[in-house]
């Protein structure tokens, strides 16, 4: 496989497959553990990891896969790394380098991602751990007031140095910067989110350019334009669908090869059919896919339940999802597919 950042990043968003994220740091996957009422320890947050990378729609339908810190030194319960079990279904090992959203000084309600001290040696050892991308997520809360021009200009700052930092150790940088549809500030309409990501969007360009990244060696991991969580006016569909291609139209460079969406929170079948209507408008002048963790997730965690017996059951779950949404990045998903199929 070719080591140039543009041929790795064309690689994850190409041939209708998408990412799997599955980098929950130690505390976001115990609450995953919670909610089934499994205990989160290093052995189980391995074996679920390894029973998500031995299903068959890995080869399939899964380009790469996002890890956290501790997944990439871990090592099935044969013995075999766990990126050895990613790359042997032809999917790339990718790594989540932020160390998460912090309080913003002087920003009641905000919050800036840290995690660019030591970057460069953490890089470098990822990289002989075999991961060729990485992911750094920031957080926009839309509120009162929210958000401020403070706020969207430091989150796109270490953005934009977290990505050159990524290209210069052979890394290609996957920039996330996540307007939040969840939180206490959710009261917000999808006119809120468009106007918001617009912003988000062209600031973060600007730091890019500024950084001096080369876009053809990146990939864009956004939010849809919906309207959040409790807002009492949902929005259809279609008009996620429109707002979202829009929004790309007006802040997001051509010179970008792809965009692979975040879940956020959107149940399982709506995040998969918002990316289908999305790529059904196509061709766009970039390839639009899915890079999900709780939308690709969900069901095969409930069926896998923390059992070794369950590991065929939670392949099964997995595998209909990850397909689900491999037929939504070509704009091919349908409701009845998804029926016929689960
Ligand atoms: P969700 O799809 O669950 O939002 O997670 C994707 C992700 O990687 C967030 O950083």
């Amino acid at each position: 496989m070719s080591e140039r950042l543009e041929d790795i990043a064309a690689a994850l968003v190409s041939g209708g497959k998408g990412l799997l994220a599955a980098d929950e740091s130690t505390s976001t996957i115990k609450k995953r553990f919670d909610a089934i009422g499994l205990e989160s320890t290093e052995e189980s947050r391995r074996d679920y990891r390894e029973m998500l990378f031995t299903a068959e729609a890995m080869s399939d339908s899964i380009s790469g896969v996002i890890l956290y810190d501790e997944t990439i030194r871990q090592s099935a319960r044969d013995g075999t790394p766990l990126t050895d079990l990613i790359r042997k279904a032809g999917a790339i090992p990718g790594i989540k380098v932020d160390e998460g959203a912090k309080p913003l000084a002087n920003f009641p309600g905000e919050k800036v991602t840290e995690g660019l001290d030591g970057l460069r040696e953490r890089l470098k050892d990822y990289y002989a751990r075999g991961a060729r991308f990485a992911k750094w997520r920031a957080v926009i809360d839309i509120g009162d007031g929210l958000p401020t021009y403070g706020a969207i200009r430091a989150n796109t700052h270490a953005l934009a140095r977290y990505a050159a930092l990524c290209q210069q150790a052979g890394i290609v940088p996957i920039v996330e910067p996540e307007v939040l549809m969840d939180g206490p500030n959710a009261v917000h309409d999808v006119k809120t989110c468009y106007n918001v990501t617009e912003w988000t969007l062209k600031t973060l360009y600007e730091e890019l350019y500024l950084a001096r990244v080369t876009l053809e060696g990146t990939i864009l991991k956004p939010n849809m334009v919906v309207a959040g969580k409790d807002c009492a006016t949902q929005a259809s569909p279609e008009e996620v669908v429109e707002l979202t291609v829009k929004v790309f139209k007006a802040a997001v460079p051509v010179a970008v090869p792809g965009i692979a969406f975040l879940s956020g929170g959107q149940s399982d079948e709506l995040a998969t059919q918002h990316l289908s209507l999305i790529n059904a408008l196509g061709p766009h002048p970039w390839k639009i896919t899915f890079s999900y963790g709780r939308a690709l997730q969900a069901a095969a965690l409930q069926a896998w339940n923390g059992r070794f017996e369950n590991v065929a059951a939670g392949h099964r779950a997995f595998n209909h999802r990850a397909r689900m949404n491999a037929l939504a990045a070509k704009g091919e998903w349908t409701p009845e597919l998804e029926r016929q199929a689960a």
